[in-house]
């Protein structure tokens, strides 16, 4: 049960972390900006988004990150999909380097919530995290160079609110946005081929295994332990989810500059408490003014799980 409500995307952020993520995530989806927490705003003290090609300041990033950016020729022109999904690699991209600045942050500053154990886990969990930073300023600064390249508009940070207060929650709602992300690159691998910019494939491949290796260790971290490679095949995902989600869960509402040309849903919220592993029925609810009971009835409930079929229910009893 737990790995199909992983798997619809978007319900992955609400309801498939740990319990704690549950609440709290849940609390965001209804009001991201509530809690009096103060909205994550970029630029980062570095200056990014804000960094030149061949900058002091990139360098700089490259060396923090243990690598480099690609220093191949890129096209000067994308076709219309490819420009969509890269929007929506930099928009997730730039969340990321929010999220994990403020979590590397928090440590650091001994935020209470997140003090972490011995001193030598604590050089391994900031050493790791530190490099993250700069690996998704990479990745984000990548994805724009690839737009800028072909003449599209750059994408521009949003404002930001994380539903976690504390260590163990932030690792497990980095595992869950990492497993949206996992799940939508597959996508962004389709598109690309589809769409023929298959010079792409490559380089998507390699972020997808980076992003992977990242998840590994905050599965491993987890109290809960888990193993760090979840499934043989992972679950897929797709654009419109994974923006959803990153709209109800940790963007603050009216803060995008850029607009992407992708649809986004609404929060669906599991109301069923402790669902288990094994049949029953679940409730869900749905805020949507413009929609009419008739035709929610008319609606399925699809859960996606790993590379399998997707499996289609019928609403019962909506009111
Ligand atoms: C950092 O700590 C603040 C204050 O508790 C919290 O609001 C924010 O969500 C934390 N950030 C992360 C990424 O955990």
């Amino acid at each position: 049960m737990r790995c199909s409500i992983l798997s619809a995307g978007l319900l992955a952020l609400t309801a498939a972390a740990a319990p704690s993520i549950q609440r709290s995530a849940r609390l965001d989806t209804r009001n991201p900006a509530s809690g009096g927490q103060v909205a994550f705003q970029f630029p980062l003290p570095n200056g990014f988004p804000n960094v030149a090609a061949g900058s002091a300041t990139l360098k700089e990033i490259e060396q923090a990150a243990h690598g480099t950016l690609p220093n191949g020729a890129l096209p000067s022109k994308i076709s219309d999909t490819s420009a969509t999904v890269w929007s929506l690699i930099a928009t997730n991209e730039l969340f990321e380097v929010a999220y994990f600045s403020s979590l590397v942050k928090n440590i650091t500053d001994w935020v209470p919530g997140y003090e972490v154990g011995s001193p030598a886990a604590r050089e391994i969990v900031l050493g790791a995290l530190k490099a993250v930073v700069a690996q998704e300023e990479l990745h984000a600064l990548g994805a724009n160079g690839i737009l800028a390249a072909a003449g599209r508009t750059t994408i521009q940070p949003c404002k930001y609110v994380f539903p976690v207060n504390n260590f163990d929650d932030a690792l497990a709602f980095a595992s869950t946005f990492t497993d949206v992300v996992l799940g939508t690159l597959q996508s962004a691998l389709s598109s690309f081929g589809l769409d023929g910019d298959a010079g792409f494939l490559g380089l998507v491949g390699s972020v997808i295994g980076q992003e992977g290796e990242q998840n590994g260790f905050y599965r491993a971290l987890s109290p809960h332990i888990k193993i760090p490679s979840a499934l043989p095949f992972l679950t897929a995902s797709a654009g419109p989810f994974a923006l959803s989600a990153l709209q109800q869960l940790v963007i603050v509402p009216g803060s995008c500059p850029s607009k992407l040309d992708i649809p986004t849903f609404g929060a669906l919220t599991i109301e069923t408490k402790n669902v288990g592993p094994h049949t029953e029925t679940i409730s869900f609810s749905l805020v949507d003014k413009e929609v009419d009971i008739a035709t929610v009835n008319k609606w399925n409930l699809v859960y996606i799980n790993q590379q399998n079929k997707p499996v289609v229910e019928k609403l019962q009893g909506a009111k």
